[in-house]
């Protein structure tokens, strides 16, 4: 059986909306995420997550990036902010996020393998936090990933390598 063009195209759409229904990527899902993320914080000494709240489009609140032709999140910017908590393995369902820098808080537990899903991401920035356990994401899914394998420090315009995760 042949399709005509535009029954290809549904189905194609159809597939693509199923691949990220199972797979929980959808722009629902990534505010889902954020808010899973901002609940596993204990202290926000500096109110860096107030603005994650219903008052605005979750693409606007404060550390977030969304790409411009989907509001999905590309970059999480939340370094030097003071937070304490641990880091939700909610985080690898934000399958758009190429940068996460949270460089410089103070997040414990282990960093969720989750993260090793996110096969867009390039830069992991999780130095100078308190992160324990053996917990390594590892890279299968990597291929755009400068390195995952790494924690980076970032300065403007540069990264540069410390240290083995
Ligand atoms: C997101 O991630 C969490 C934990 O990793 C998982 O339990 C949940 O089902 C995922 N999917 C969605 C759509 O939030
Ligand atoms: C919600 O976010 C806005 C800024 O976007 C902020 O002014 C307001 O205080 C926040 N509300 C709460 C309850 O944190
Ligand atoms: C870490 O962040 C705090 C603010 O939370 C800032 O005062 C401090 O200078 C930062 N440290 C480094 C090494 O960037």
């Amino acid at each position: 059986m042949l399709l005509s063009k535009p029954e290809a195209v549904l189905v194609v759409a159809l597939v693509i909306h199923m691949i990220g229904a199972v797979y929980g990527s959808s722009a629902a899902s990534d505010q889902l995420a954020l808010l899973e993320i901002k609940s596993k914080i204990t202290l926000d000494p500096q109110g860096a997550l107030t603005s994650w709240n219903d008052s605005l489009p979750f693409c606007q609140w404060r550390g977030v990036t969304c790409g411009r032709r989907h509001q999905r999140v590309t970059m999480l910017d939340l370094r030097d902010s003071g937070l304490v908590g641990s880091l939700s393995p909610y985080i690898g369902n934000m399958s758009f996020l190429g940068y996460i820098f949270l460089y410089n808080n103070t997040l414990h537990g282990s960093i969720p393998p989750e993260i090793s899903r996110l096969y867009r991401l390039q830069v992991l920035s999780l130095s100078k936090n308190s992160f324990t356990g053996k917990s390594q994401p590892t890279c299968q899914a990597g291929q755009n990933l400068r390195s995952l394998a790494y924690d980076l420090i970032s300065y403007p315009g540069k990264f540069q390598i410390l240290s083995r995760l």
